[in-house]
């Protein structure tokens, strides 16, 4: 095993099988997270980039069936914040610090393309990067969004098992979802894309697919939490996902696609405490707090007992920062867009 990670950490390229051993052994787990940090270091230094998040609305069309914010969850009592709100809470990131925020609901046609547009304009004099992080539009409407300024998109893949991806996503497709991420990739967003880990029914081999596919796909953000159980929804009774195997995931990820963001993620700090730390020591280097102002956090719940919902933007933001700076790390002072090495 050590063998395949040292070859994984000097030439960031590995066969699918490979890539399949490795998720399947656990031998080597330490040396993994270690070498991933080591390669972390290497490739985008030691600077933690932090991105404001505003969940600025929680109205979904879709019934992705892990999600708690799912069309059919009736107990979410939905809400849509004023342009002018998304707006002021931006400005407040801002002046906390932030150099880039991040625009996030659930995919619904509840605000106007116009709209948006004009909240990214906005956004944008406040000489930030914006990322957006709203789902699946059509083509016209992405390029409107890129034209108004905005800089990221995210869009998760979720799984690229088709199988799987049907079952867990009624209405929507794969193949439309990565016509998504190739349009948007074209038009000049920066792309961030992503995985759950611990579905049910998801094998190892469709993870191991999952990785080859952020690396042809030359993904410049990789997103990848455990799958959390929501009990408003039909996957309640499911197992999970662990968080061992997201953090190893997210450190094969990091060996392969050594220049790339990679967030410690919120679920991850879900089921560990101290997740997102240990994340950040294992190949992260970004991290997303949450900039809403409590009242609506306590609505957003993608999955239960979601990190930080209590806690208002700025001590956050403060909290955060004391932990990264504790580890040695210090805070990005730029906005922290992709920097491509020559990686193979
Ligand atoms: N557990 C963990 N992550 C979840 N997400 C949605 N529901 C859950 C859950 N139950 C993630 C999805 C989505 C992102 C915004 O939140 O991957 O893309
Ligand atoms: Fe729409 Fe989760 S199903 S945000």
């Amino acid at each position: 095993m050590k063998t395949l990670i040292d070859k994984a950490a000097e030439t960031h390229s590995l066969e699918y099988k490979e890539i399949l051993a490795l998720i399947k052994d656990n031998s080597e787990n330490e040396y993994l997270f270690k070498k991933a940090d080591e390669v972390r270091k290497q490739f985008v230094g030691d600077e933690v980039h932090l991105r404001g998040l505003i969940e600025f609305s929680n109205v979904c069309a879709c019934n992705c069936q892990y999600c708690g914010l799912q069309k059919d969850n009736s107990k979410v009592e939905r809400y849509k914040m004023t342009v002018d709100e998304i707006f002021e809470t931006a400005k407040k990131a801002v002046e906390n610090g932030y150099k880039t925020i991040v625009l996030q609901s659930g995919e619904s046609k509840v605000y106007s393309i116009e709209e948006l547009c004009d909240l990214i304009k906005r956004i944008k004099q406040l000489d930030v990067a914006v990322t957006l992080s709203i789902g699946e539009k059509n083509e016209a409407e992405y390029r409107a969004l890129r034209e108004a300024g905005a800089d990221r998109y995210l869009l998760r893949i979720e799984t690229t098992s088709f199988k799987l991806y049907r079952k867990l996503h009624p209405d929507m497709s794969l193949s439309r979802r990565m016509a998504c991420l190739t349009f948007l990739k074209k038009i000049g967003f920066e792309i961030g894309t992503g995985d759950l880990i611990g579905l049910p029914e998801q094998t190892d081999e469709s993870i191991a697919e999952d990785i080859m596919f952020f690396k042809e796909f030359e993904a410049d953000m990789i997103g990848l939490g455990p799958f959390i159980p929501n009990p408003d929804t039909p996957l309640k009774n499911e197992i999970g996902g662990t968080f061992e195997k997201a953090l190893k995931v997210m450190a094969i990820t990091r060996l392969l696609i050594p220049d790339a963001n990679i967030p410690a993620t919120t679920a991850m700090e879900t089921i560990r405490p101290d997740g997102r730390i240990i994340a950040l020591q294992s190949g992260a280097n970004v991290v997303m707090p949450n900039v809403n102002e409590t009242y609506y956090r306590t609505k957003y719940e993608l999955y239960p007992n979601k990190k930080c919902v209590n806690e208002d933007a700025d001590k956050c933001r403060q909290c955060i920062e004391e932990k990264i700076k504790s580890i040695g790390r210090t805070i990005g002072t730029s906005q922290g867009f992709r920097v491509r090495h020559n990686a193979k």
